[in-house]
């Protein structure tokens, strides 16, 4: 988009293209964007998820909340416009990841949906894999993993996604996770065989030592 800022900047076309980088790694590349509640679970299953495809030579990187809120996104707090800079933030991180050839997990409350459409908008069809990690808030409460619940509730923090921020689900994410009724294992697996399905990552090779 050109504003005033852009207009005297030129995209640079790079030689070797998103395909060569493909081929040379032999996977295609997606984001897989998890979305949901602190406490759902997104770190703990992309976590999971790259254990897996890092044990099968897959290339891949998880961008976690948490940790690009201290450097890359330090700065930025937790009202709807701060959320929305954050989110478009990662979206066009994930974007270059994407190019980069990396399978690239994303795990961002991104509570509202049309920062995820953005997100989504940014790369071609079929390379955002929308994850919803679906869990009841009260569970997400009861797990309270960093007590940020507890000092939502007695007023410490404010704009807490859930309780006194929204969360929009997702309309037609690619795929459901519930995170209370499915271990991790299953959970990791199903993102896995989805990957497989859609082409992005190929089919396991069979161990050499294991007959069929
Ligand atoms: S997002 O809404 O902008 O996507 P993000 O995923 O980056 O949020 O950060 C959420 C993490 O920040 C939570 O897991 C939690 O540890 C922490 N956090 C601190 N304050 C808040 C808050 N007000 N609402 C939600 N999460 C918060």
């Amino acid at each position: 988009m050109a504003n005033e800022l852009t207009e005297n900047i030129v995209w640079h076309h790079t030689t070797i293209s998103k395909t060569d980088r493909q081929q040379r790694l032999g996977h295609k590349s997606c984001v897989v964007w998890f979305t949901g509640l602190s406490g759902a679970g997104k770190s703990t299953l992309a976590n999971a998820v790259e254990q897996k495809l890092h044990q099968r030579g897959i290339h891949s990187y998880v961008l976690d909340g948490d940790n690009i809120r201290h450097g890359l996104n330090r700065g930025l707090g937790f009202d709807p416009e701060d959320r929305k800079e954050n989110i478009r933030r990662i979206g066009e991180v994930a974007k270059l990841f994407v190019d980069a050839g990396v399978i690239t997990l994303t795990a961002f409350i991104s509570p509202f949906r049309e920062d995820r459409e953005l997100a989504r908008s940014l790369v071609e069809a079929g390379e955002f894999v929308e994850v919803y990690v679906k869990c009841p808030l009260e569970e997400c409460e009861r797990r309270d993993p960093k007590g940020l619940y507890r000092k939502a509730r007695s007023g410490e923090i404010g704009d807490f996604t859930g309780i006194s921020s929204p969360y929009e689900e997702p309309v037609a994410p690619e795929l459901v996770i519930e995170s209370a009724e499915q271990s991790v294992e299953q959970s990791a697996e199903i993102i896995l065989s989805y990957l497989q399905e859609r082409g992005i990552i190929p089919l396991p090779v069979p161990h050499p030592l294991h007959k069929s």
